[in-house]
């Protein structure tokens, strides 16, 4: 198996790892290089810094698939993660009618959390891919995941909802039965007279009135959790960890790595990006032509070199230690270009040293 495999046959790869090493890029130079392949791949990007859509050609991605021309025989298509608009067509998806739609997405508590946690952008990111696959569109769905602190976060999130909706302070505070707040139970009381303390009554009277309006779908969105946890397991699906060789983020990465293992998920690949360039000139023989070079004009350039040497030795060690943590993981290393990729052109670079 190598990445040219992974691309060729799975249904869904998502690409997580942490901020800034080339996630966004990863994702779109898969997308492409399925796209070469004759496959139909659309790529859902979380790029609010809109580096990809400018790379891309054009001036914005939306919340649905935008078909990018380019000579391959497939197709590629990009689209940005609109959380709120990802939101609100689930609700729209598992409401009974138009009322109860209105309702919801009137309510100040939903608004807050539609537009504002980093969790809900993280399940609406899963909630994205789980629709695109579904749709029968595509046959390849390419995820970019959110620069989060906790990197597996998004694994998490359809999970804490279904939590939520079984928890016993959750059904008091739907229960029919009682007027709001006065009415409740001691326990529940307690608990929404210090949340009311913290975020304010107002919060509460909203989050109280967004859970009461919400019933009846909680069988749809726990159905849907369910399918989409099951499709992030699915043999169809390839998490492709991308790090990169600097020795600050490589903690990170396995770290991350540890969290699939816990999550009984593991890395199909792991992309080294931004690989300092190998000059094929080893440690030893650099070292000996900044000695040579030393007195002459081009002493600057035997130290460069020397120094590059060093360097590049450095990241093939870290590299080394990455991979022996991931012992099955495809192994792929993408050199620094000389310039950000910011072009077709470039992203095609990215796209065939992927799959060389
Ligand atoms: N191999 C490379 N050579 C040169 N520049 C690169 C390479 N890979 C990525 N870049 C550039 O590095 C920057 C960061 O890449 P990218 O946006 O893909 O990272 P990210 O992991 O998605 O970041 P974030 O966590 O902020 O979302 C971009 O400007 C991109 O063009
Ligand atoms: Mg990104």
């Amino acid at each position: 198996m190598n990445m040219r495999a992974l691309i060729e046959s799975r249904e869904v790869i998502v690409c997580c790892g942490t901020g800034g090493v080339g996630k966004t890029t990863t994702s779109a130079a898969v997308a492409m290089a399925a796209a070469s392949m004759g496959r139909h791949a659309a790529v859902v990007t979380i790029d609010p810094a809109k580096r990809l859509a400018d790379a891309l050609g054009i001036d914005a991605l939306h919340n649905d698939p935008t078909i990018i021309d380019g000579p391959w025989p497939g197709t590629l298509a990009a689209l940005m993660l609109d959380t709120k608009a990802t939101f609100d067509a689930v609700v729209r998806r598992h409401a009974a009618d138009d009322e109860q739609v209105d309702r919801i997405l009137d309510n100040r508590f939903y608004v807050n959390v539609s537009t504002g946690l980093s969790g809900t952008q993280d399940y609406m990111a899963v909630e994205k891919l789980a629709d695109l696959h579904s749709s029968g569109d595509w046959d390849l769905v390419v995820v970019d995941t959110p620069p989060t602190r906790d990197a597996l976060a998004f694994l998490e999130a359809p999970k804490l909802l279904t939590r939520l909706l079984d928890n016993a302070i959750y059904k008091l505070l739907i229960s029919p039965q009682q007027g709001v707040l006065r009415a409740v139970n001691r326990a529940a009381g307690s608990v929404v007279r210090q949340l009311s303390r913290v975020v304010g009554a107002d919060v509460v009277d909203d989050a109280i009135e967004f859970f009461q309006t919400f019933q009846g779908m909680e069988e749809g969105f726990k159905e849907r959790a369910d399918a989409t946890l099951a499709l992030l397991g699915d043999d169809a699906t390839a998490f492709v960890l991308v790090a990169s060789p600097r020795a600050d983020t490589l903690s990170e990465a396995t770290y991350f790595l540890d969290r699939l293992g816990n999550a009984g998920l593991s890395a199909a690949a792991v992309v080294v990006n931004r690989m300092l360039p190998d000059l094929t000139v080893s440690i030893d023989r650099a070292e000996a032509l900044r000695g040579e070079l030393a007195d002459g004009d081009a002493a600057a350039l035997g130290i460069a070199l020397a120094d590059h040497a060093a360097a590049a030795a450095g990241d093939d060690e870290r590299v080394q230690a990455l991979v022996e943590r991931a012992p099955d993981a495809v192994l792929t290393r993408v050199p620094l270009l000389p310039s950000d990729v910011h072009d077709v052109a470039t992203l095609r670079t990215i796209a065939n040293l992927l799959t060389r």
